[in-house]
């Protein structure tokens, strides 16, 4: 089979890795990739969003396969003009993807699913959602965007001060442009936060271990929010129990709303989740593997993901059987450019590739990375994700740190504590 893997980011490369060992492929393509994926097959300069070159290439090269990586190609309805074209690809429709793309879609459906989510309200105007905050008492709420803000658009306030603030730079000023056409006051919870990923057809659901991302930029969860500073998985925060609970009170009711909406959904269905003291609550949906919890999740992933893939976007996932896992845990830690996440410079040389990656049960995903000549050079924010699994966390946190030792750039960093907070739970 001919595969092509849609991004450019470390969860790219950690899919276009696991789907390079399958005995199915033939061949992987990686549009457009950075100089990891090029190791796993053969990068092709479109990007992610040029979706008619992208099915003129896959009509081309007779992709068999395709799978998209990131949420902005689904939500521009990547997958529905593959499949206009006949075209095997594992994805949601548009239809489907507005479970990520719209808040306001995603709040109404859990609403009438009566999925557990925390008590919220819709305004269609920044002046109802004032006169709103200003009517009530001072409370701790979350006020978000209704589309896509490349993860900024959600603000979380202490307070009605900062919350009247929030409301201001999305629905007045437009911050974050149309996304910010409505918006949503949710009430703020506390908990620990985590992240489920399943793999579904629109009938059958397959259950990836649960995982924990660190989207603060420094350690102790401090500073403005990244990408994603590291993942781990699976998370003792989540044991058997309460990942059954969220099987079945969570993800099962949220596939069959889609489905009876109309929008049935094909594709990864990742729920960002607080566990609260009453139980996990749901603070948003996104439609694909999450970055970075994809890396360590693969990292652990026995056997061959291609017919997992595969059978989901045609519709037969009930055939496969459900994947091994590697006992223990892996770990991803995130390198990054000096400045990050705000202006950073690009280009700079990055050494110690291959002795980080001789370890053994080490796996260096690139991010932001490109080839220039012989040399591989720093290309984004968020540059590679060092991945390492072993018996427990800490001895996975301990590989994967004894391989971040070993790589250096100009202004290289990383957060030092990434799966700590497993440490109280275990
Ligand atoms: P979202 O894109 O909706 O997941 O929001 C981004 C981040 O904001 C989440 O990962 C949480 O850390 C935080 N957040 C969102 N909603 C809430 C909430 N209701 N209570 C507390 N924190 C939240
Ligand atoms: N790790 C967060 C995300 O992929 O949205």
């Amino acid at each position: 089979m001919k595969v092509l893997v849609v991004g450019s980011g470390g969860r790219e490369h950690a899919l276009a890795w696991k789907l390079a060992q399958s005995p199915l492929a033939q061949k992987v393509f990686i549009a457009p990739g950075n100089a990891g994926t090029e190791e796993e097959g053969q990068n092709v300069p479109i990007p992610a969003t040029d979706i008619a070159r992208l099915v003129q290439f896959a009509r081309q090269e007779k992709i068999d396969l395709t799978v998209v990586g990131p949420e902005q190609p689904l939500a521009l309805g990547i997958v529905d003009a593959f499949q206009a074209q006949g075209l095997t690809i594992f994805g949601p429709t548009q239809a489907a993807a507005e479970l990520e793309s719209s808040k306001v879609f995603c709040k109404e459906l859990l609403r009438s699913a009566a999925v557990p989510t925390p008590e919220f309200h819709i305004f269609h105007e920044a002046e109802a959602a004032i006169r709103f905050l200003e009517s009530r008492e001072d409370m701790p709420v979350v006020v978000k965007a209704d589309g896509l803000a490349a993860g900024k658009g959600v603000i979380v306030c202490s307070n009605r001060q900062e919350a009247l603030e929030a409301v201001r730079r999305i629905g007045i000023e437009k911050q974050f442009g149309e996304a910010g056409n409505r918006l949503v006051i949710e009430e703020r919870l506390d908990g620990e936060e985590v992240s489920v990923m399943a793999i579904t057809d629109g009938r059958t659901i397959l259950t990836l271990p649960p995982s924990q991302d660190h989207k603060r930029a420094y350690e102790g969860d401090q500073g403005p929010n990244t990408g994603g500073m590291g993942a781990y998985c699976p998370t003792p925060v989540v044991d058997e129990q309460t990942l059954h609970w969220i099987e079945e009170r969570i993800l099962v009711p949220t596939v069959h709303a889609l489905k009876h909406k109309g929008r049935p959904f094909r594709g990864v269905l990742y729920a960002g989740l607080m566990i609260t003291r009453q139980g996990p609550k749901v603070l948003e949906f996104n439609v694909r593997f999450g970055d970075p919890e994809c890396q360590p999740t693969l990292f652990r992933m026995k056997g061959d993901l291609l017919p997992i893939l595969w059978e989901a976007a045609r519709g037969r996932l009930q055939r496969v059987d459900p994947p091994d896992w590697e006992p223990g845990a892996a770990i991803c830690v995130v390198m990054a450019s000096e400045g990050y996440p705000g202006p950073y410079e690009k280009g700079k040389v990055i050494r110690g590739l291959e002795q980080a990656q001789e370890l053994e049960n080490v796996k260096v995903f690139h991010a932001g990375t490109a080839r220039q000549n012989d040399q591989i050079v720093t290309a984004g924010g968020r540059v590679l994700g060092v991945t390492a699994r072993g018996p427990t966390i800490s001895a996975a946190k301990y590989e994967a740190y004894r391989a971040v030792k070993l790589i250096r750039w100009e202004g290289a960093w990383c957060r030092k504590d990434i799966s700590d907070r497993a440490l109280k739970y275990i």
